[in-house]
This record gives structure tokens, sequence and C-alpha cells, in this order.
């Protein structure tokens, strides 16, 4: 039977998951959206229903699966909701835009003994990142010493203010550097270049591994993710994100993209294919709720150090036995 997805927020992300949705993700189909802004929302729904606020939507018989693609302040309380009713739930990044909000969401989940919830933390289902990991656990490099992550966008609105370069891009970093090295981040440091941009940030590891995460939010030649896992015996590294290479006026190379959704468009059709099976099956994949709150929480104790540029120590809850 075909999962009715109701999708909430249909600004840039969440129509991107409308059109996914309407264009064939195996099993599910558009059942609604609402976005708060209504053009958005009709022009996102595809002939699917524009409901009238969120909460008819995350009851609707018709909606059997929930997407909140809504912006950051407004992701705790609609999770709770979708928990409330009983609905699971692919919650975009950050899960909450405060550590506390966050871990409220855990213990509401923890509470109901049932895991609905999956961050959308995408990066974990991006092929490039997915072989970097099969190869590490095969140990195909040996033991992990450092992991190198680059994060650059082309440029950000003047809302997005410094903070948010840590606890709304960074936190990309932190979930897919903790998937790929399988560790916890137990210390973090910040270092801060002209004006704030880019950010220098090195994390250590419980197995005492360096992370280290070049986060410059006005690049300007290009949206450019990358990774390299550096390891006893050899590195492994995402090659560069294009299938061809070009050469032109004496030069060559590839093309960047202007920002995220063509760079990761395979990882964001592939998270809701394996959302919708882990939906129908009831075994859960991705970024659980606790993952998301470990990332806001190491996010913002590094964003509430920036200023203060030492090392910090990272302090979070243990984790219930919900998410072993
Ligand atoms: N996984 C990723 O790679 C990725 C990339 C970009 C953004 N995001 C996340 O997706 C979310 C949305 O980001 P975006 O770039 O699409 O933002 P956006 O501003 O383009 O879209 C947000 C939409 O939400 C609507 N909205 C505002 N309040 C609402 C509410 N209470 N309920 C429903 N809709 C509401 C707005 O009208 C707007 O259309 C953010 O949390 C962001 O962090 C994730």
């Amino acid at each position: 039977m075909s999962v009715g997805v109701g999708v909430l927020g249909t600004g840039v992300m969440g129509s991107e998951h409308a059109r996914l949705l309407s264009r064939g993700i195996p099993d599910a189909h558009l059942a609604g959206v609402f976005d708060a802004n209504a053009a958005r929302a009709q022009a996102a729904a595809a002939g699917a229903i524009v409901f009238p606020d969120p909460k008819s939507l995350i009851k609707s018989d018709r909606v059997g699966a929930v997407i909140i693609a809504s912006p950051d302040a407004s992701h705790a309380e609609l999770t709770l909701a979708c928990l409330e009713a009983g609905k699971p739930v692919l919650c975009e990044k950050p899960l909450a835009s405060s550590a506390a909000d966050a871990l409220r969401v855990v213990q509401a989940e923890a509470a109901l003994k049932r895991r609905l919830i999956q961050v959308g933390y995408m990066r974990r289902f991006d092929p490039g990142y997915q072989e970097m990991k099969r190869i590490k656990d095969e140990g195909g490099v040996g033991a992990t010493v450092l992991l190198h992550n680059v994060h650059r966008n082309v440029r950000v609105p003047e809302w997005f203010t410094g903070p948010m370069a840590v606890t709304n891009s960074f936190v990309h970093e932190i979930d897919v550097s903790r998937w790929l090295t399988g560790s916890e981040m137990v210390s973090a440091h910040v270092a801060g270049g002209p004006g704030g941009d880019p950010l220098m940030i090195t994390m250590r590891t419980d197995r005492d591994e360096i992370v280290s995460t070049e986060v410059y939010i006005n690049a300007a030649y290009g949206y450019h993710v990358h990774a390299e896992l550096v390891g006893r015996q050899g590195t492994v590294a995402l090659a560069p994100p294009s299938l061809t290479m070009r050469n032109k006026d004496r030069a060559g190379g590839i093309s960047y993209p202007d920002n995220w959704i063509p760079r990761f468009a395979d990882a964001y059709r592939r998270q809701l294919t394996d959302w919708i099976s882990a939906v129908t099956t009831g075994i859960p994949v991705g970024a659980s709720a606790w993952d998301g709150y470990v990332a806001s929480a190491i996010a913002e104790q590094i964003a509430a150090g920036l200023a203060e540029r030492h090392a910090t120590t990272l302090k979070y809850p243990s984790r219930p036995s919900l998410y072993d």
C-alpha cells in the first residue's frame, strides 16, 4: 500500500521533497502540504490537498507519514505533534533550534518506546559518503587517525548570522563525522578567520581521532562539500562531484553548483526511498532523534565557545536504550 506523505513547509527543501514524492518514490505519494505562505503551498501541492494548518495535516487519515521542512524554530513542536499522533516523521535538520528542545523530543520518543523520528541528515545516503564508510568499515585504510571536512557555500543571506554557520551548516559535519568514524566527539576548538568567516573547527573523538572542518559560508566560487578520511594505511576521500570535466579557454575542470540541491540530489532521493521502506517495515534507518540531539548539543556548545576561542569539553547525557 502506498504511504500518503504530508509535507510541512514548502520552501526550497519542502518543495524538493514534494517534487520527489510526486515523481515516483516507491510505495509513497504526496498526500498534502501546508505552508505559512498559501501561494507556496499551492505551487508545491501538484494536485494534492492544501491543508489549512499543520495540525490538520498531521491528524489527517490520508497522511500516514510527515516531512517537516519548515524553519528550524518550528521543528521541535511539529515533531512532538507527530509523536502525539503516532505518525512517522522525517524532520529536516536540525531537530530543534536548541539542544534543550531537541532533548525534549528525544525524551518524548523514548517515553513512547517506539522509533518514529528520522532526522534529515541526508549525507548518510550520499553514494560517495556511503562508499567512504564501506571502505573505512572494511578496514581498507587502517585505523582512522583524521577526518578532514570542507563545507563551502557561495554566499548566505543576511539573516544567516554567525552562530548559524555552526548550528545550521556545521551540524551536517557533526552528524556525518560521528557516522563515518563511529566515534563520539569529546572536545572542540574553533578558530575564526577575518570577520568570522571561514571558521576552522577541530574536534577530538573518544578514540583520540581528530576531525577538522572548514566552514566557509561566503566562499563565492560554488557550493562545495569535501571529506577525506586518513587512516594508518591510506586515505579515502570523496571524488569531485561531477560526471564530466571540461577543457576550454586554456583551462580545465568541473563546474560547482550554486547550492546543495544538485550536489545532494541522489542523497535526497535515496533518503526518501529508504525512509518510506523504514516506515513500511518499522526498521529505522538514517539519523535518529538521538543523533539529531547530539548534533544540536555539540553545535550549541561550540557556538557558545566561539567568542572564547579555547577548547570546549563537550557534554551530553547518556544515550537512552531505545537508541542502542
Ligand atoms: N538537509 C539539507 O540539506 C537542508 C538544506 C537546506 C535546508 N534544510 C532545512 O530545511 C528547513 C527549511 O529550509 P529551506 O531552505 O527550505 O527554507 P525556506 O525558507 O526556503 O522554506 C521554509 C518554508 O517554511 C514556511 N513556513 C514558515 N513557518 C512555517 C510553519 N510554522 N509551518 C509550515 N511552514 C512554515 C515558509 O513560508 C517557507 O515556505 C530548515 O530547517 C533547514 O535547516 C535542510
